[in-house]
């Protein structure tokens, strides 16, 4: 059988350490071509990892290369257009996260798959965790019982990616920590509670170390714009009742770095944090707790690639869907539209009424 032609565009630390290193091990793909903008990355990433072809224009590539299986690992805001182009082309597109900057944006790349009849996967490798597979089946098998409250966050002390580049620039990035990090965690929470209906967002954002250190001319995409937000802070209700506690910061005062995912339910909680998953319920009159024994986790995006691969050869659907993406961008997105309006906003992008009201006139 032949391989599947692979190309990938954007050869940056998530293309080169993420999908030419996990692709470059599946014996059903051959690594064909890659692209970057800056011509030395594309080099170096072909030398590396042994590939024949190397671009500065992805149209050009995948004009010449009749690829079948591409990686988009740009910044954000080159994902809907390069996945367009890759999905007219023909292609299967592996997308990294966030999907795009707007949930509009996301909709055309699924109306893009539709038209081409390819499948789209979007890089949310944090679902193909062992802790987070198990969480899901736990979930499923109703251990927790009814869940209505939940949270998630992923905190840095100092950790603000290439500061006064692409990251920090919110025409290419989309934002800060809450569309970089939180989109991981803010999809696993959804994931793992079957992507309840969310129906309004509250959401607060700080910037307090723009300023702090001095900008990095190396950042890849230098722009020297910090216009993103540090920390952002919200709440998110759904439709069955529900409640999302969010907190995601590149910077903030606190003891450590950590990622965590928490779920209340009536009958048991769980909760994912520093790498370890707890489970907490009662038994025989007591309250019990547990921690289930995982196989470690694999190199990452390994399992993803490899799973993706197989939904392609055995016409599978992809386990990290588009159509979920738009959700959790609508959260993201809401979020961010809260935090500069100063009051909760519904979704579908109506905002609540104001809480301090006018007296009515008698
Ligand atoms: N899933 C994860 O765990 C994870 C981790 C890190 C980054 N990411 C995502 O991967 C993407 C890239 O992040 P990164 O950290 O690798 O950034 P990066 O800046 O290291 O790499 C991006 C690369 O894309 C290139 N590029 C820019 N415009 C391009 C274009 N039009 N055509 C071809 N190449 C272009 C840049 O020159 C750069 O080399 C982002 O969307 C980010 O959110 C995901």
């Amino acid at each position: 059988m032949a391989k599947l032609r692979y190309g990938l565009i954007g050869a940056g630390g998530c293309g080169k350490g993420k999908h030419l290193a996990s692709y470059s091990q599946i014996p059903e793909v051959e690594l064909v071509a890659v692209c970057d903008v800056i011509p030395e990355r594309a080099d170096e990433a072909a030398d590396r990892f042994n590939v024949e072809a190397a671009y500065t224009d992805y149209h050009e590539m995948l004009r010449e290369e009749k690829l079948d299986l591409v990686s988009v690992a740009t910044p954000n805001h080159v994902h809907a257009p390069a996945t367009i182009a890759a999905l007219k082309a023909g292609c299967h597109v592996h997308c990294e996260k966030p999907a795009s900057l707007t949930p509009e944006l996301v909709q055309s790349m699924i109306a893009a798959r539709d038209a081409a009849g390819k499948k789209l996967m979007i890089g949310l490798n944090n679902r193909f965790t062992p802790w987070a597979q198990f969480a899901k089946k736990y979930v499923d098998a109703g251990f927790l019982g009814e869940i209505y409250h939940a949270k998630c966050g992923w905190k840095r002390r100092r950790g603000i990616p290439g500061k006064g580049g692409w990251f920090t620039t919110k025409a290419q990035s989309g934002g800060g920590p809450l569309i970089d990090l939180g989109v991981h965690f803010i999809d696993v929470a959804n994931y793992l509670m079957s992507f309840p209906k969310p129906t309004a967002v509250s959401g607060q954002t700080y910037s307090r170390f723009a300023d702090t250190t001095p900008f990095n001319p190396n950042a890849s995409g230098y722009t020297g714009t910090y216009d993103v937000e540090d920390l952002a802070v919200g709440l998110v209700r759904y439709a069955n009742g529900c409640t999302l506690d969010v907190e995601f910061s590149w910077a903030s005062n606190v003891e450590s770095s950590y990622s965590f995912v928490e779920l209340y339910g009536d009958k048991g909680g769980l909760k994912f944090e520093k790498g370890k998953l707890s489970l907490f319920g009662e038994a025989v009159g007591a309250q019990l707790d547990s921690q289930p024994t995982l196989p470690a986790d694999t190199a990452w995006g390994m399992a993803e690639s490899k799973h993706y691969v197989d939904c392609i050869l055995n016409d599978k659907e992809p386990l990290a869907k588009a159509e979920e993406a738009v959700i959790v961008m609508e959260i993201i997105v809401g979020l961010y539209e809260s935090a500069a309006l100063g009051q909760e906003v519904r979704l579908g992008g109506k905002p609540a009424p104001a809480t301090r009201r006018k007296s009515a006139k008698k």
